[in-house]
């Protein structure tokens, strides 16, 4: 046997020796090679559009394709999930990959031989002391489950607690429990005395400095190892016994190289399999609630240890399962605060579900009390839609208080607004009815103020994007404006079909108002719109929309065209904002962009600004013919004058014809 003092130094010599990195050049001579369509296309099956492709994203189950790929700018995004990165981002996170098994995986594709450099001495240090907390942790594991079961006080003490608690053996040894003994420093010393560095020993919080000397920090607690994914420890929970007035009742490892608290999920490692068969993570609290619910064969769980879930625990929870089951403790006063980090896990595109337990029980105490199938059927049975019960649970406390009341209409506006991926759009539109339902209200008021926080949500990205001009501005409101589109119920849905058109007029000239109309006669879109005999001023409606028309007729007659940048940031603040918004509309704004943007060919094909430009300018000369025609046979009903009535139908005939004209073809319509 080799002592362990050689240990360490054998496994210092071991990362020396082949602890090794792949050269610059290594690296430069595969992303030299790396064709993002020909990778991605081996993993998914892609389709070309324009230039670029678009497929089904292997992230995320959809239906339709939102995964697009651009060869030109070797990168993928995924206007469903928002997944996105380069070649080598999409090898780690499909492989589940580290950066350097990607790389050797694209080494061996492209058959280039790698050349290993030694690391720096930085690099080197660190890895090494990563290295070292992990062994020092494995040894501390195996010291703690020997002292449980071998030691005397380990086995009154500690066993007897564990099994108290209803652990059995096999338990105990599958999720490597232990005891630190209540002495001073029985550990430190043995650990010291087999060479194992103070300095490292403090890093994991194993040992501290008591009156100068090194001694135990979980001394007279049980031990809970929390391992990572694969199984390695990164730290541990000492849980005291008894009575804890004065202590804590769990010390953590403190935060180091390998413990970062945010990052890790306790029960993982036992878990993933079970969560990737049953397409469901449960999530509990603490580790025995974990480790009873293993024991009673509900293993798809693990724990968040006491805090609220963090982006990176979601994206944990993410690799195996889009389906969250909150198991929350019946008496647990932090229900409704935990609540509210929840809807980061909605954003995250979760399903999340809450089961309340039983008042003053917790998952442990309740799974050990009526049994692992009641437990599973008490699951399934009170499994609560997220959305549905912060509403139910607001309502509750709300009660007849009217300001209260919207306030929490609008707190759940905001939630439903937040699932705003296209294939998510059925669970929207059926947690708006189900919460109009609940709350009395109007389903129409309701998908108002949803659009209301999905808009200025859009109208946030596209300033964001304008602020960082140049670079990716396009790219981030081009996903904006695709997301927008995406979005079922979007700003359009808000707006009558009078209004739309209006808006519709107004981004025409914005995006395309400088765009020849007629090669001909060398006319602009704009010279087309304002040389109509229609003042569309006057014939607008919304007072926002004469307001732009007015400015840009202004700057138009003195010879000058405006686009949307100048109006995106034009000193009125309220202008650029709704600016922002009649930008972000869909409708024909993608017929008329799409391959302006994205270049992605479209059934309009190149002019589609034509055929918009005419069409929608129609429209509005057709809706104030129409009103002409009202306006008209009112006064023919009213007048007794048979000259006036005569007139009137003459003017009827000639406004008849003039509606036929529009309506049936796209000419240019001349009205006096
Ligand atoms: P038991 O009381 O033994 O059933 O433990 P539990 O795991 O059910 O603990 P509890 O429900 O009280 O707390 C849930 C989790 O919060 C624990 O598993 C710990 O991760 C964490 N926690 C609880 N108390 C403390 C504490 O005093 N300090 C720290 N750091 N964490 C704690
Ligand atoms: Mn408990």
């Amino acid at each position: 046997m080799i002592a362990p003092s050689c240990y360490v130094i054998l496994t210092y010599f071991r990362i020396c020796k082949f602890e090794t990195v792949i050269s610059q050049h290594s690296i430069q001579q595969i992303l030299s090679r790396i064709d993002i369509v020909e990778i991605v296309g081996s993993f998914v099956k892609l389709k070309k559009r324009g230039a670029n492709y678009l497929g089904l994203c292997p992230f995320h189950n959809e239906k339709s394709p939102s995964f697009t790929v651009s060869p030109s700018k070797e990168i993928y995004k995924c206007f469903g999930c928002g997944a996105s990165g380069n070649t080598i981002n999409f090898i780690m996170e499909h492989e589940k990959y580290s950066y350097v098994e990607a790389l050797r995986w694209l080494a061996q594709r492209y058959q280039i031989e790698l050349e290993e450099t030694e690391v720096s001495a930085e690099q080197k240090q660190q890895q090494l002391l990563a290295d070292s907390l992990y062994i020092i942790n494995n040894y501390a594991r195996e010291y703690f489950t020997d002292t449980l079961f071998n030691s005397e006080e380990g086995q009154n003490v500690g066993l007897s607690y564990f099994e108290e608690r209803g652990f059995t053996e096999e338990t105990i040894k599958k999720f490597q429990l232990g005891y630190c003994l209540n002495t001073f420093n029985s550990f430190a010393q043995s650990a010291l005395a087999k060479g194992y560095n103070l300095e490292y020993l403090q890093k994991t919080g194993l040992v501290t400095i008591r009156n100068e000397q090194p001694a135990d920090n979980y001394r007279g607690r049980v031990i809970f190892p929390i391992h990572n994914q694969s199984g390695k420890i990164l730290g541990f929970g000492a849980r005291i016994l008894g009575k804890h007035d004065r202590a804590p009742k769990y010390i953590n490892s403190p935060e180091n190289d390998i413990y970062v608290k945010s990052r890790v999920l306790y029960g993982t490692y036992f878990a993933r399999h079970s969560i990737d068969k049953l397409n469901e993570c449960l999530l509990v609290e603490g580790y025995t609630d974990v480790i009873s619910l293993h024991q009673a064969g509900v293993e798809n769980v693990v724990a968040s240890s006491g805090t609220s879930l963090t982006q990176d625990q979601l994206r944990l929870i993410k690799k195996y399962t889009n389906n969250l089951t909150i198991l929350y403790d019946g008496d647990s006063a932090g229900v409704k605060a935990a609540l509210r980090g929840l809807d980061m896990a909605v954003e995250e595109g979760l399903n999340v579900k809450l089961v309340l337990l039983p008042d003053k029980e917790d998952p442990d105490s309740y799974v050990q009390k009526i049994g692992a199938q009641a437990f599973r059927e008490f699951i399934e049975e009170n499994k609560k839609d997220f959305v549905l019960f912060k509403l139910q649970l607001s309502m509750q406390e709300a009660g007849s208080d009217s300001a209260k009341k919207s306030q929490l209409v609008n707190e759940i506006a905001e939630t439903i607004s937040k699932i705003d991926k296209a294939e998510d759009f059925t669970k929207q539109q059926d947690y708006i009815r189900q919460c109009s339902q609940l709350l009395n209200i109007d389903e129409q008021g309701l998908i108002q103020l949803v659009n209301k926080f999905i808009r200025d949500r859009l109208v946030k990205r596209e300033n964001a994007a304008l602020k960082n001009q140049g670079g990716d501005a396009l790219s981030e409101e081009a996903i904006a404006a695709m997301e927008a589109a995406e979005t079922g119920i979007s700003v359009d849905s808000l707006i009558s079909g009078h209004e739309r058109q209006e808006r519709e007029l107004v981004k025409i000239l914005l995006r395309f108002g400088d765009k020849p109309f007629s090669e001909e006669d060398n006319t602009t879109v704009a010279d087309y719109i304002f040389r109509l005999p229609y003042d569309f001023e006057a014939l607008a409606e919304s007072e926002l929309v004469k307001r732009i028309l007015r400015e840009y007729k202004q700057r138009y007659d003195s010879g000058e065209l405006l686009d949307r940048k100048w109006f995106l940031y034009h000193e009125d603040q309220q202008l650029s904002k709704e600016i922002a918004q009649i930008l972000e509309d869909k409708e024909a704004d993608l017929s008329m962009n799409w391959k302006e943007r994205f270049e992605i060919d479209t059934v309009y094909g190149d002019n589609a600004y034509l055929k918009d430009t005419i069409s929608t300018t129609n429209y509005l000369i057709l809706r104030k013919i129409k009103k002409l025609i009202y306006e008209n046979q009112e006064e023919a009903k009213k007048t007794s004058d048979i000259n006036q009535l005569m007139t009137c139908l003459e003017m009827q005939k000639h406004l008849n014809a003039l509606e036929r004209e529009l309506t049936n073809g796209m000419g240019t319509v001349i009205f006096k």
